[in-house]
């Protein structure tokens, strides 16, 4: 898929070694574990992983949505400004107009009390105050046709919409103000096939009218190599292999998007793969690389000396060992390429 951008363009977003962690009795929860990647202009960039890895995590720390008690460093510019030392009002005005979040509940922002209509002209009007009323309202109805909701309903009250409805009202409030960056956190779970065809129509008329880059959560892999550009895999907090979605799905380079991609079901699969045991406490995640004790490649090295992420010649950036080997990009010892013996994996793999 084409981004409509110029090589000129720099990045929208560019996070670098970026850590989110959230205090807890048991201590820091590791949840966001130095993650790094950026997005260009008009870009869609899906994120996908199990649960539990941090997805959710990531999106929030990117719009400086996380809860109280939650602590970020790293690097994370937005158009070339930090957004990690600006105050929380200067947040808070950059969401909305530059920024976006399309959250999985729909519900808690739509107030019951006001019509579908008032909901958008306060939107316009507070974000865009030049906007004439009859132009609030050509926008509004815009947005809301291409999520196929007619405007014989744009004087309703939220109450009278469907769960579905709703959610796709509320995309509609978040895209009406084309912020150029926006990130959906699974946005379509809840949804039919015809909802979630029209949310990633609307993405692409987006992105070719306004050039807005998405990342999208999601744990549908066909909705990753159906719309997004790249993929982003996380694993325990870190993003274990990146790059061209359908370079990557066409030929993973880490185990772990190997396996990620068996575990779902397409027409051809006869059974459903499991990968064997969890992900891990981000307490305490085991040692090296966090996936070795699940790994069916794993050896000795992998246990002892954690993978940095190295750009592969196929073009995706992993962070794994038998990887960079397969690569010509390392030469291991015959001591470090030992397989790793069940016995000797990590306990946090028995759960
Ligand atoms: N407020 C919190 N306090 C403590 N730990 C948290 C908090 N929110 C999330 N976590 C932990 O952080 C880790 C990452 O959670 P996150 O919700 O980001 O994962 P996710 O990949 O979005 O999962 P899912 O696919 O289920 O939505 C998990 O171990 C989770 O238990
Ligand atoms: S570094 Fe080793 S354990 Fe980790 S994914 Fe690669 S082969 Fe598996
Ligand atoms: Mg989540």
């Amino acid at each position: 898929m084409s981004v409509p951008t110029t090589a000129s363009s720099g990045p929208v977003v560019r996070a670098e070694d970026v850590r989110v962690w959230y205090g807890t009795e048991r201590g820091p929860v590791r949840a966001v574990d130095g993650v790094t990647f950026d997005l260009r202009p008009g870009e869609i960039l899906g994120l996908v992983g199990e649960s539990g890895c941090g997805k959710s995590t990531l999106g929030r720390g990117l719009l400086g949505l996380l809860p109280d008690g939650a602590k970020m460093d790293g690097a994370l510019e937005f158009r070339g400004e930090n957004l990690l030392t600006l105050s929380k009002r200067e947040l808070a005005e950059r969401r909305g107009v530059d920024l976006g979040m399309i959250f999985q509940e729909p519900l808690t922002r739509l107030n019951p009390l006001m019509r579908i209509s008032e909901h958008f002209r306060e939107t316009l009007r507070t974000h865009e105050p030049g906007l004439s009323k009859a132009e609030m309202d050509r926008r509004a109805l815009d947005v809301l046709r291409r999520m196929g909701i007619p405007p014989t309903r744009y004087r309703s009250y939220p109450h009278e919409f469907s769960g579905g409805m709703r959610q796709r009202l509320m995309i509609a409030l978040a895209l009406v103000l084309r912020p150029a960056f926006v990130v959906a956190d699974e946005p379509t779970t809840a949804l039919d096939v015809l909802v979630e065809a029209q949310i990633i129509r609307i993405l692409h008329d987006l992105r070719r009218e306004f050039e807005t880059s998405l990342l999208l959560i999601t744990h549908n892999l066909g909705i990753v190599a159906e719309a997004c550009d790249r993929v982003a895999v996380m694993y325990a907090g870190e993003i274990v292999e990146i790059g061209d979605a359908r370079q990557v799905f066409s030929d993973p380079q880490h185990p772990y998007t190997r396996e990620l991609l068996r575990s779902t079901i397409s027409l051809s699969t006869t059974g459903l793969h499991y990968i064997p045991g969890a992900p891990p406490d981000l307490v305490e995640p085991p040692p090296a690389c966090k996936f070795h004790p699940r790994c069916p490649d794993a050896m000795q090295v992998c246990a002892t000396r954690w993978p940095a992420p190295v750009q592969l010649p196929a073009g995706s950036r992993a962070q794994c060992w038998a990887a960079e080997e397969r690569n010509r990009l390392i030469r291991l010892t015959e001591d470090e390429r030992r397989p790793l013996e069940r016995r000797e994996l990590s306990v946090a793999d028995e759960a």
